[in-house]
């Protein structure tokens, strides 16, 4: 079975279990400054395993382009990538545990082929958060799971989510393929990191929340999330040792011999460049090729984005490419994918520019690096000095990209030492600084969709109708960005707004919201949406299905939500700044205090 059947028969399998196929998110979270990249199919999903209404329903089931960072160094053993699709079926608090075991192992076994001797499955162990997982157990005995292959696990192995700090999060039920492989040692199980057992699925049950305080609550509702690894699954339908020896991955490993001369499997540490080039080079080429794309920088995203690029380059150059070569294999991924996401080709143009120039770039800060290199080795001999510093190692690798072997390599040439110690002790340094980071983003977080978040958002919606009343309506929406501290809206208009049109606009806000009007939600068609005249720019994003959300007789915009219920309690509407965003878009700033 190949990629694209196992797409369609999951999508068609749950579609006769009643589950509308929603179209894959981007990949860069929209409104969630807690998560750099869609880490699973649920994470767009968090306002309605919260209890919000979904338009198509309560039973859901797509396929999601997902982004893992956090395992990098993994990168290149047998199972873990930085970009893989997740296939997955929601329950939002509809069907449960029953329903949703029963279905995972039809699916395994009955549309698949598994046979059920090859399946293990964990199930959680229980603790003072929440009880032992026997319910879910028991359906899978009933189904002719044998005994000795269910094993009870701790929360670290058997309890999934929230995405970001807080939010939906439950135990779950993990389903793993025995690939057959000698056991380890005597205590080899599933979760076990060898290689004999393989995770394919994940039922969660989503039926609490974690809280600010780490504490868990019960949620309003009972949810079901799952998420599938297609290339996992694919790797292990086709009797494959790995995910880069499925179809997927051929073409691009080929290209990638091709041009370095050298073959995958001639020797490890070829066969680990070549991985390693391939994941990156893909992951790479979906995030500048997303809707919401972005190009490599220096923060957020963009870092990580840098990062990938650069660590290809690296890998490129040790197998011997010596020539500007990762858009020549992004053009291989491009034509691979651009069936099952399109914005690929459409942004084709724009994805094989950045990569090429972020590649020259990184040739150029090599030789930058070099030259620093060079300056402070002949400092230390002209200094009688021997030993090159953990920090000055550290800032060859974050600054300029060196990995430490470079720098080793070098140090030998010039006769010095090198402080390796030091380099991993300023190393777990960075790493500290930017958990701190990431933890002061997460407080910023919008993932729990905060009061305040939801009053901004709310606050947006009146701010897009004045802009439309008062300048025209050529406005349209072209970003928003919500922290707990204020709003961000991009929108078309060409020129400079001047402070009078400013003033304007927010006071046509604050007597909005003075009037204290209601705000409603209708589901209905996009056409039925657009025809009652609500606003609507991003026809290619929207489901079949849409949520209307109302304001007084002032606004009318297709939406995800949450909004507040009624406008007076936004408090008082100020706009901080006006500035131009790209050619044609305008960004304004804005806050809300209480009055
Ligand atoms: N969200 C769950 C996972 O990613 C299904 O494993």
């Amino acid at each position: 079975m190949n990629y694209k059947e196992l797409r369609n028969k999951y999508i068609q399998f749950f579609e006769s279990k009643g589950h509308k196929n929603i179209r894959p998110a981007s990949l860069i979270p929209e409104n969630d400054p807690t998560v750099l990249f869609t880490t699973a199919g649920m994470h767009p999903l968090v306002p309605y395993l919260t209890g919000q209404l979904h338009p198509e329903g309560k039973r859901l089931v797509n396929f999601q382009k997902c982004i893992r960072t956090g395992d990098i160094e993994d990168v290149g053993d047998a199972s873990h990538l930085t970009f893989f699709e997740m296939l997955g079926n929601w329950s939002l608090g509809d069907y449960f545990k029953k329903e949703a075991i029963s279905w995972s192992f039809e699916f395994l076994t009955a549309i698949l082929g598994f046979k059920t001797s090859q399946l293990h499955i964990t199930v959680f162990e229980g603790d003072n958060d929440a009880p032992r997982d026997e319910e879910s157990a028991g359906i899978w005995e009933a189904l002719g799971i044998p005994k000795n292959h269910i094993h009870y696990k701790p929360k670290e192995d058997n309890w999934w989510g929230p995405a970001g700090k807080t939010g939906p999060c439950g135990p779950d039920t993990e389903m793993f393929i025995d690939t057959g492989k000698e056991a380890c040692s005597k205590t080899c199980s599933p979760g076990c990191r060898c290689g004999k057992f393989i995770e394919i699925w994940n039922d969660v049950f989503m039926q609490y929340n974690k809280n600010d305080d780490g504490t868990f609550s019960r949620l309003s509702q009972q949810n079901v999330d799952t998420g599938m690894g297609i290339e996992r699954t694919v790797a292990m339908l086709t009797g494959k040792k790995t995910v880069y020896e499925t179809e997927s991955f051929t073409e691009i490993i080929a290209k990638i011999e091709e041009l370095s001369g050298k073959k995958y499997g001639e020797s490890d540490w070829v066969t680990h460049a070549i991985r390693v080039i391939a994941d990156h080079t893909r992951t790479a080429t979906f995030i500048i090729g997303d809707e919401r794309g972005i190009p490599p920088s220096n923060v957020g995203s963009g870092y990580v984005l840098r990062r990938l690029i650069r660590r290809a380059v690296r890998y490129g150059m040790k197998i011997g490419i010596n020539k500007t070569f990762i858009s020549e294999i992004s053009k291989v991924v491009i034509d691979l994918m651009g069936e099952f996401y399109p914005e690929l080709i459409q942004n084709k143009a724009r994805i094989l520019d950045e990569l090429e120039k972020e590649e020259t770039k990184f040739e150029s800060t090599l030789q930058h690096g070099m030259n620093e290199f060079n300056k402070v080795a002949d400092k230390l001999l002209e200094n009688n000095q021997n030993t090159i510093s953990g920090r000055l190692a550290f800032k060859l690798y974050d600054t300029y990209g060196f990995p430490l072997e470079l720098t080793k390599e070098l140090a030998v040439e010039k006769k010095l030492s090198l402080d390796e110690d030091g380099f991993h002790k300023e190393f777990e340094k960075h790493k500290e600084l930017s958990r701190t980071a990431q933890q002061q983003n997460f407080k910023g977080g919008l993932a729990d969709h905060s009061e305040e978040t939801t009053k901004l958002h709310t606050a947006t919606h009146l701010l897009h109708t004045s802009l439309r009343k008062i300048l025209g309506d050529h406005v349209q929406q072209k970003g928003s960005n919500i922290t707990v501290e204020r709003l961000r809206f991009d929108f078309t208009h060409n020129d400079k707004i001047d402070d009078e049109t400013l003033k304007k606009v927010e006071n046509m806000v604050n007597e909005q919201i003075k009037k204290d009007m209601p705000i409603t939600m209708q589901v209905m068609t996009l056409e039925e949406a657009k025809k009652k005249g609500a606003l609507a720019f991003f026809s290619d994003k929207y489901e079949e299905n849409v949520k209307v959300y109302t304001v007084g007789d002032f606004s009318m915009e297709v939406c995800g939500g949450p909004h507040v219920e009624r406008t007076g309690v936004l408090g008082k509407f100020i706009i901080q700044k006006e500035q131009s965003s790209s050619a044609g878009v305008r960004r304004i700033k804005a806050i809300l205090v209480k009055e």
